[in-house]
C-alpha cells in the first residue's frame, strides 16, 4: 500500500551545492532542472538524476487548473514546496515566490523568502523580473537566502509582456535583458532563469555571466535546460508552446491504467484473492455466532 512508511524512505544521498552547479558551468557539463511539485515527482525527478528541482508557480496552471500563474498563493506554494522537499534528496530545490510575494517592498519579500525556506525546507527561491526585482534580490541574498533570477518572458507579468511571446527579438530588447542579466548577477542572484529569448542573445547573456543561466525556450547556448513534468511527461494535453518536447505518454498510461482498474471493479475481477486479508477459521467461526446472534430479530 503506498501509505506505508517503508515505501516512502530512499537511500540518502549527498545534496548538489551551488557550487557544485558554478563547476559544470566552468567545464561545460549541461545543467538539468525540471519542475516538480509534490513528493511522488520530488522523487522520480531525482531518482531520474537531475540537478535541481523547481517547485514552480507553473503549479497554479498544471496542478490546480487555474489559467495563469498569478493566483499562486504564498500558502500554496508552501504545501507544494514543503512535499517536494521531502522525495527530493540529492537536487537543489527551488521554489518560486508567487506574484505578490515579493512586489510591494524588499520588506516584505525578504519576509515571504524566509517563510518558503523555513517552512518547505528549499534551497534557494525564485523571483520573476529585471529592473524592478535587483533591489529584491539583493536584499534577499543579504538575508542569506540562495535566489534564482528569471528574465525574458516573466509569466507573471504577461499581460504587460503583451501575453505569452518571445522577448528580446529587436536589438534595443536583447540589449535591456543582458543589462537585467548582469544587475541582476551584481545584486547577488546564484542562477539566472532565461524564458523565450533568442538563442543568440541568451548565448550571449551565458557567455558573460560567471552565474549558470537555464534556459526555457531560449535554445542550447543557455548552461542548462528546465522544462515543465506535466509537459515533457507528456501529461498536459492540448496546446503546448514550441519549446517543449514530449520525452513520455503519461496521461495515456495514466488514464488506460485508470480505465482498466474501473473495468475490473465492474466485473468483480478486482479485489481478487491475492488482494484480500483472510483470519484464522475458529476466529471467523465466532465472529460469524456473535454477528448473528446480535442481528436484529424481525418484528
Ligand atoms: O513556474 C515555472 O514552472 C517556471 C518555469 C517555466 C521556469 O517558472
Amino acid at each position: 500500500m503506498s501509505t506505508h512508511p517503508a515505501s516512502t524512505t530512499s537511500p540518502a544521498q549527498a545534496k548538489l551545492s551551488l557550487l557544485a552547479l558554478r563547476e559544470k558551468k566552468r567545464s561545460g557539463e549541461r545543467i538539468v532542472m525540471v519542475t516538480a511539485y509534490d513528493f511522488p515527482s520530488g522523487r522520480l525527478a531525482d531518482e531520474a538524476g537531475v540537478d535541481t528541482i523547481l517547485v514552480g508557480d507553473s503549479a497554479a496552471m498544471t496542478v490546480l487548473g487555474l489559467d495563469s500563474t498569478v493566483p499562486a498563493t504564498l500558502d500554496d506554494m508552501i504545501v507544494l514546496g514543503r512535499a517536494t522537499v521531502r522525495g527530493a534528496r540529492r537536487p537543489i530545490v527551488v521554489v518560486d515566490m508567487p506574484f505578490g510575494s515579493y512586489q510591494v517592498s524588499d520588506e516584505d519579500a525578504v519576509r515571504n523568502a524566509i517563510r518558503l525556506v523555513k517552512e518547505t525546507g528549499c534551497d534557494m527561491v525564485k523571483v520573476e523580473g529585471g529592473t524592478t526585482t535587483v533591489s529584491r534580490v539583493r536584499a534577499i541574498v543579504q538575508a542569506g537566502i540562495a535566489v534564482c533570477a528569471h528574465i525574458g518572458l516573466t509569466p507573471q507579468s504577461a499581460t504587460l509582456l503583451g501575453g505569452y511571446r518571445a522577448q528580446g527579438r529587436s536589438a534595443t530588447e536583447a540589449v535591456s535583458i543582458l543589462d537585467q542579466a548582469r544587475a541582476l548577477e551584481a545584486a547577488g542572484a546564484s542562477l539566472l532563469v532565461l524564458e523565450c529569448v533568442p538563442s543568440p542573445v541568451s548565448a550571449r547573456i551565458t557567455q558573460q555571466l560567471t552565474i549558470p543561466t537555464i534556459g526555457i525556450g531560449a535554445g542550447p547556448g543557455c548552461d542548462g535546460q528546465v522544462l515543465v513534468y506535466h509537459d515533457l511527461l507528456g501529461i498536459t494535453e492540448g496546446h503546448r508552446p514550441r519549446f517543449v518536447k514530449v520525452y513520455a505518454s503519461a496521461a495515456e498510461t495514466m488514464r488506460a491504467g485508470i480505465a482498466a482498474y474501473a473495468a475490473e471493479v465492474r466485473s468483480g475481477a478486482y479485489p481478487a484473492p491475492e488482494h484480500e486479508y483472510s483470519m484464522p477459521d475458529d476466529e471467523l467461526r465466532l465472529f460469524e455466532q456473535a454477528a448473528s446472534g446480535s442481528a436484529p430479530q424481525p418484528a
